[in-house]
């Protein structure tokens, strides 16, 4: 099938899509495709993972608007099917590839799950077939990683398929709103091919669609998410500067945001999840061996630090209390990344649980969107030395503190996101500390 062929296939929906990797990128897109009228099989190596979306039930526990109801309709509809079998992908005209792509010790790309979806799909693609490469991966990935492995059994791009990088931007959450309303970049190694991709993205994107080539969709993604850790260290170093000089860093937050052209973000307990920590890295990758990184990892070392500065914050305010750290029961409330969802990936409360655990406490967690620590929040609290907010989950922001504070040995509140009043919670009998709150502020 030439591009032109297979171009007018996907405007009128007749082309077969595959996508690789159903987690919280692969399953969105398969959904929102299967919905737009494609023919969807999505591939995944858990197999539990591929018989539940078969079942038309979401595998994702966390706060998605839309996407239970949609999986379960393209499923119901048969328009989208599950199967561990790349070998069904033989029949696919289009082809995702949403695998995760983190990085190791040593902050280089780990790229076994990509090279394991390109080498099974090297023996699957038919003639014509295009394949666009939908994770994040480091600049200079396609051609040094994706491109050769697609090769490998002699079939070569422009020629035999057609190869392009789309990078996600969705965030958990989200996932299907950012899908339809946030900008793609459509870098492949042909202008037709980047035609023929924002064809297919035009039917579930409703933004700009912009056509580039695969070294700079790969660079635009992985700096994207850069400049978000770049700008939460300034936010995370301010903090703890007003903490040591006495002021309020969500007051001066406010007040330096009405500088023109400013816009500091929140400072918090830590940065997480699959992307923010690892795709700076990622972007460094390219570069590290050839100039000094200095930004990037800097803002790294301060985004995760801030789990122990934490952990050091809780243990200061039970000694002030003293209590000893080696008989202190810390109740962590937050074990997910991110608010309201279940992802604990890279996540800032592991970092701080292992710490506190390190200095002796015992430490009890509570999630309520997490399956392994969804208990009950109360029975947690019970004869609790200190209570560590790590995350903004919608149900603790509404938690009467009174009832927290009975339910206490000792009432101690460290509040890592500021999701609590500090005057509130003082009224209501706390010790609070909260992340970028110096002593002065504090009153
Ligand atoms: N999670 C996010 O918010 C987000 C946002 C934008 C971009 N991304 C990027 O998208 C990519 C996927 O991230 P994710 O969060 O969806 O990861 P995920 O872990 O949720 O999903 C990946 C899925 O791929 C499957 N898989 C792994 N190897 C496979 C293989 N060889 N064949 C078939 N399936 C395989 C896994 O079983 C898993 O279900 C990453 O590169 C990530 O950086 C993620």
């Amino acid at each position: 099938m030439s591009l032109s062929e297979l171009q007018s296939k996907i405007e009128q929906r007749t082309a077969i899509v595959g996508v690789i990797g159903l987690g919280y990128v692969g399953l969105p897109v398969a959904c929102a495709l299967a919905s737009a009228g494609f023919q969807v099989i999505g591939v995944d190596v858990k197999a539990e993972r591929v018989a539940l979306i078969n079942q038309g039930c979401n595998p994702i526990d966390g706060a998605e608007p839309g996407l239970t109801e949609l999986l379960a309709k393209s499923v119901d509809a048969r328009r989208l099917c599950a199967t561990v079998n790349y070998n069904d992908l033989a029949q696919a005209d289009v082809i995702l590839i949403d695998v995760e792509t983190p990085v190791d010790e040593t902050h280089s790309p780990q790229y076994i799950a990509l090279a394991h979806a390109c080498q099974k799909l090297a023996q699957v693609i038919r003639k014509g077939t295009l394949v666009i490469v939908e994770s994040t991966i480091a600049p200079g990935t396609m051609q040094d990683v994706v491109r050769p492995l697609l090769e490998g059994l002699g079939k070569k791009v422009n020629i035999d398929f057609f190869l392009g990088a789309c990078p996600e931007r969705v965030m958990p959450g989200k996932l299907l709103a950012n899908l339809h309303s946030m900008s793609r970049v459509c870098g492949a190694y042909s202008s037709e091919t980047s035609a023929a991709m924002i064809a297919l993205y035009r039917h579930i994107v409703a933004a700009d669609l912009d056509a580039a080539d695969c070294i700079t969709a790969e660079l635009v993604k992985t700096a994207e998410n850069a400049y978000r850790d770049v700008n939460i260290a300034f936010a995370n170093e301010l903090a703890l500067i007003c903490e040591v000089t006495g002021g309020d860093f969500l007051r001066v937050r406010e007040l330096v945001n009405k500088s023109p052209g400013r816009n500091v973000l929140f400072a918090g307990a830590g940065v997480g999840g699959h992307c923010i920590p690892k795709d700076p890295w990622l972007l460094a990758a390219g570069a590290r061996d050839k100039i000094a990184m200095r930004l990037i990892p800097a803002a790294r070392a301060v985004n995760d630090s801030m789990p122990l500065h934490i952990a050091t914050l809780t243990r200061h305010a039970l000694e002030s209390a003293g209590v000893d750290i080696t008989t202190a029961r810390i109740v962590v409330m937050g074990y997910a990344y991110l608010e309201n969802s279940d992802d604990t990936r890279n996540s800032p409360s592991a970092a701080l649980v292992t710490q506190l655990q390190a200095w002796g406490a015992t430490v009890i967690i509570h999630d309520p969107w997490v399956p392994e620590y969804k208990t009950d929040l109360m029975q947690c609290l019970n004869d609790g030395d200190a209570i560590v907010v790590m995350v903004a989950h919608r149900d603790y922001k509404t938690i009467d503190l009174a009832v927290l504070r009975e339910h206490l040995r000792t009432p101690i509140l460290i509040d890592g996101r500021r999701v609590f009043d500090a005057q509130l919670a003082r009224s209501a009998g706390f010790s609070y500390f909260g992340v970028g709150q110096g002593k002065v502020a504090e009153g």
